[in-house]
């Protein structure tokens, strides 16, 4: 789709529809460009407002033929609710979703953006309007051979409107922000929602390596023969079920003159968990094609972070294999010795996450020696139970990068909600006979989840984010179409945004102590 930033007036742009989004209670008033609209439409849009006929009500619309009166054939009212931060840009990125699909609708082809008064700058307003049309408009068509309504029509043109050349050029800086970010979502999607006989660990592989291709980064994977080297015993066991080898991928994006120990991101990457031996009931299993969304939060992350330059040296882990149960698969029982050196137990072979997890956390702490590591996975079926579809659990060692993590979400609307994790927990995982266990009963299994993966990370500053809950959606929002979310690549970016490069943060580290002693 084509972006573009116009210093048009509203009555003068030539598109489609023009849209208008309005805070409820919003009137048009007598000056600025919502007004000069309404003189122009011989107050149409005041008229709606006044009536009641159109109230403002997040993502309700109104659509308006303009009779010849404007350029723009069509107006359409978007409601963007009520205004109270820090809400704003989240009702903004859903309020331009629903013009963007119902212009789709129409089977209109442009769409101009009247940019609506928010609490952010010019950059922040233009991004949550890109992010919410592209995201909103996301479809995977690859695997329907007959045209359904929605992909017969097609949004080509989305035009911003400036009103001045300073905001022009800070909104054409927002609108590629939203334009990168909207890309590594819709890849991260396409991955969850594509099936598991195409998204295989070798595909994952592949598709890390086409990253490398047309980005910056470095691109390395260990093959089956290389993870038997480095002892990862606890990833190869999950995988000997499978006639699909494992894959480990090693993403690197390093910018010139970065300096200190890099943030290493780890996401699980399991193409498809039937449970193995420890099956699964069938209802919903297909759903579990989705069980490599942290690996492929990763990678959109990681293409998201190249193409911004982010200054920080950032290392992306992704173990991928799949879980199935065969003559080959390993049971309950068995003992798998992990890269760290440490014996686990297998109970239940469907925690299956935790174990390749519990390879690349140690292969992260042993080769890079991290300033911190962040793990995205749908790793507990608990999680769902307890936070549902609005947060992502989160457990770590680090309080500092916790806040950040909470922040961040609260600002991007992708949600964290801490659950503790007490030392006592641990006990939950000791085994009669090997050092630890993959399970510890039914309390706590999110956290036992966490408890488990904390047994790999030695002292490294380390944040857990169990994202079973908001990987996949049933019902879907405006942005947030059915299916694979793409979740956690703009709370990831948001949040390493927050942290102070290397220099500034030994500062703030030093400062920091001298307040506390
Ligand atoms: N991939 C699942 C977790 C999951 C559940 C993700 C629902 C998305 C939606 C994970 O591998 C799993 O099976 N976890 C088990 C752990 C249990 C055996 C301790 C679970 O949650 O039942
Ligand atoms: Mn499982
Ligand atoms: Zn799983």
């Amino acid at each position: 789709m084509l972006i573009e930033i116009k210093r048009d007036k509203p009555g003068a742009v030539t598109v489609d529809v023009l849209a208008v989004p309005l805070w409820q209670g919003e009137a048009v008033g007598t000056r600025g460009a919502a007004a000069q609209l309404d003189a122009r439409l011989e107050g149409l849009v005041s008229d709606y407002i006044e009536s009641g006929d159109f109230k403002g009500t997040l993502n309700s619309t109104a659509l308006l033929r303009t009779r010849g009166k404007i350029a723009a054939p069509r107006v359409l009212l978007v409601g963007l609710g009520e205004k109270s931060q820090p809400r704003e840009l989240e009702h903004l990125r859903q309020a331009s979703a629903s013009a963007a699909t119902t212009t789709r609708k129409l089977g209109a082809a442009s769409l101009a953006v009247l940019p609506p008064a928010v609490s952010a700058t010019d950059s922040e307003l233009a991004q949550a309007v890109t992010e919410g049309a592209l995201l909103g408009l996301y479809t995977l068509k690859k695997y329907k051979t007959a045209d359904d309504e929605d992909s017969q029509n097609a949004l080509e043109q989305l035009t911003l409107l400036a009103i001045s050349a300073s905001t022009q050029k800070e909104l054409q800086r927002g609108a590629e922000r939203g334009q990168v970010i909207a890309d590594a979502v819709s890849l991260a999607r396409d991955l969850g929602n594509s099936p598991g006989n195409d998204i295989n660990p070798s595909y994952l592989a592949a598709t890390a390596q086409t990253l490398a291709e047309t980005t910056s980064l470095d691109c390395r994977l260990l093959d089956p023969a290389e993870m038997e080297e480095l002892n990862m015993g606890c990833l190869l066991g999950v995988a000997q079920g499978s006639a699909q080898p494992p894959a480990f991928i090693i993403l690197e994006h390093t910018p010139q003159g970065a300096s200190g120990a890099p943030i290493v991101l780890v996401g699980k990457g399991l193409t498809f968990d039937s449970g193995g031996i420890s099956i699964k009931p069938a209802g919903g299993m297909e759903d579990m094609k989705m069980d490599m969304s942290g690996g492929a939060a990763v990678l959109g992350t990681m293409q998201a972070l190249a193409r911004l330059n982010y200054p920080r040296h950032v290392v992306g882990l992704v173990p991928a294999s799949e879980n199935l149960p065969s003559g080959t698969a390993v049971k309950p029982g068995d003992i798998l010795r992990a890269m760290s050196g440490k014996t686990v137990e297998v109970i239940n072979t469907d925690a299956e996450g935790r174990l390749i997890l519990a390879d690349a956390l140690a292969y992260a702490v042993e080769k890079y020696k991290p300033a911190c590591i962040i793990d995205l996975a749908t790793l507990t079926g608990a999680v769902v139970v307890a936070l549902g579809s609005q947060a992502t659990g989160m457990m770590g060692t680090d309080d500092d990068m916790m806040t950040r993590l909470r922040e961040a979400g609260e600002r991007c609307a992708e949600r964290v909600w801490q659950l503790p994790l007490f030392d006592e927990y641990s006990k939950q995982i000791k085994s009669d006979f090997a050092d630890i266990k993959n399970t510890g009963g039914r309390e706590a299994g999110s956290i036992i989840g966490g408890a488990f993966l904390k047994e790999f990370v030695g002292g490294t500053p380390w944040v857990h984010l169990d994202i079973a809950g908001m990987a996949w959606t049933r019902e879907g929002k405006p942005y947030v179409p059915k299916g694979s979310t793409g979740w956690g690549i703009r709370l990831l970016v948001e949040t390493l945004e927050s942290m102070p490069t290397l220099a500034a943060k030994s500062g703030a580290r030093s400062r920091a102590k001298t307040k506390a002693s």
